[in-house]
């Protein structure tokens, strides 16, 4: 059964095809329901409280910390940090790290070619303040990661590894536990970061089995709201790291002329009030993903539509020249797909389909030096979602089929 009633915007808009999902999930009901219940019935300032209204903010607050951890296999929910989306987490950990002397002058940042522009901007902006380098692990014909590429580029000046665990332009999935295996052969104390903001939503994202040190992504992805990012560190990390900003409940103590930290876990790196109602929305799209039957239905979902689209992908290049990033025979995939029609232009393409209420998006998907490296300068993507089904996949072709004619 298509869980599309489980989402208003998607159950009151019949026409509506939605295949974005990569950029921003919708919301179901659960979800929705659960701010406004917030809101109405249970909103209040937390932390230093005395009444009741309070202390179940604080509550809400502390479950979805919980959830997130028992999501993630971490066994210290006071080691979860949010932070306003993955930029923010990325910004702040490069920051902190290089305000702990964790990162310095001419130290080395190894990234991958594929990364979103958030897991690189930071480490650029490093770059050009404090002069540390930075170096790409480059991807083999297959689109894996080379990881001979990443032997070869691990040296003394490598203190960081910062990867995705899945491309936001293809859906591909990396071996992560490869890669951790080959950094700490090398050096145990490389620090490796891995972004799940694109794995997080489709599989479960265990810290334990991945081996990282620390692991953010965004919530938006995921069925909650937008502009709430969380971000997980080891304890010893947190505990050696300094924050790079200040304030509110992350302090103790202000005089005139100085002030003192509060080191405690997680209040360190949250300044100020934090946004309860985001936190809540979290906690109620992670139960909702349980009320589903969890990771489990999610992969079942998206095998099924994964395999319908690539079977409609396999048709329609029969008879249409359409250059497809990266390949249909594999499946360590999530449902993205970013796709070329050479003699049209992707914003083109996107446009017409929008007209007819389908939703994809078109450009670069801040992940410029990816696309160069494959000589592309822009794409379509389409990404599917648990409530996508079928005729939403055979509605996009249908209509893709029309934009190719009519804009030829
Ligand atoms: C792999 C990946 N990392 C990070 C981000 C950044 O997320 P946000 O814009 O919420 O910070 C995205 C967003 O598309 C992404 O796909």
């Amino acid at each position: 059964m298509s869980l599309k009633n489980d989402f208003p915007i998607l159950k009151n808009n019949n026409n509506l095809v939605y295949l974005d999902s990569t950029a921003s999930s919708q919301k179901p009901y659960y979800v929705i329901d659960w701010i406004k219940n917030y809101l109405e019935n249970d909103y209040s300032n937390i932390h230093r409280w005395a009444y009741s209204l309070a202390e179940k903010s604080e509550n809400f607050y502390e479950e979805s910390k919980k959830k997130v951890a028992e999501f993630i296999a971490c066994d210290n929910w006071r080691e979860i940090i949010y932070t306003y989306n993955a930029n923010y987490a990325l910004n702040f950990i490069a920051w902190s790290l290089r305000k702990s002397d964790m990162l310095k002058k001419w130290d080395k940042v190894l990234l991958s070619i594929v990364e979103h522009h958030s897991n690189i901007v930071p480490w650029l902006i490093l770059k050009d303040e404090i002069w540390i380098e930075i170096e790409y692990i480059n991807i083999d014909k297959d689109y894996n990661l080379d990881l001979e590429d990443l032997k070869n580029k691990l040296d003394e000046k490598v203190k960081i590894v910062s990867i995705t665990q899945v491309s936001n332009v293809t859906g591909q999935i990396f071996d992560l536990e490869e890669v951790w295996k080959i950094i700490k052969s090398f050096n145990h104390n490389v620090l490796f970061i891995v972004d799940a903001s694109q794995s997080f939503p489709h599989f479960k994202v265990d810290i334990k089995k991945l081996n990282c040190d620390m692991m953010f992504f965004t919530a938006h992805k995921v069925m909650a709201d937008s502009w709430l990012g969380v971000w997980w560190a080891k304890k010893e990390l947190l505990e050696t790291m300094k924050p790079i900003f200040s304030g509110g409940w992350a302090i103790s103590w202000v005089k005139k002329l100085e002030y003192k930290e509060n080191n405690s876990l997680p209040e360190k790196f949250e300044l100020g009030t934090p946004n309860v109602t985001w936190a809540v929305s979290l906690l109620k799209a992670l139960e909702y993903i349980e009320q589903i039957w969890g990771y489990r239905k999610i992969e079942e979902i998206e095998k099924e539509l994964v395999a319908y689209t690539i079977k409609k992908w396999k048709e329609f290049i029969k008879k249409y020249e359409v250059k497809i990033l990266w390949s249909l025979e594999k499946d360590n995939r999530v449902g993205v797909f970013s796709f070329v029609i050479p003699w049209i232009h992707s914003h083109d393409i996107a446009d017409f389909l929008a007209e007819e209420w389908i939703c994809i998006r078109a450009w670069q998907h801040c992940a410029e030096p990816f696309l160069e490296s494959k000589s592309c300068t822009h794409t379509c993507r389409m990404s599917l979602y648990i409530y996508n089904d079928k005729s939403d996949i055979d509605r996009f072709f249908e209509v893709l089929e029309k934009a190719i004619n009519d804009l030829k």
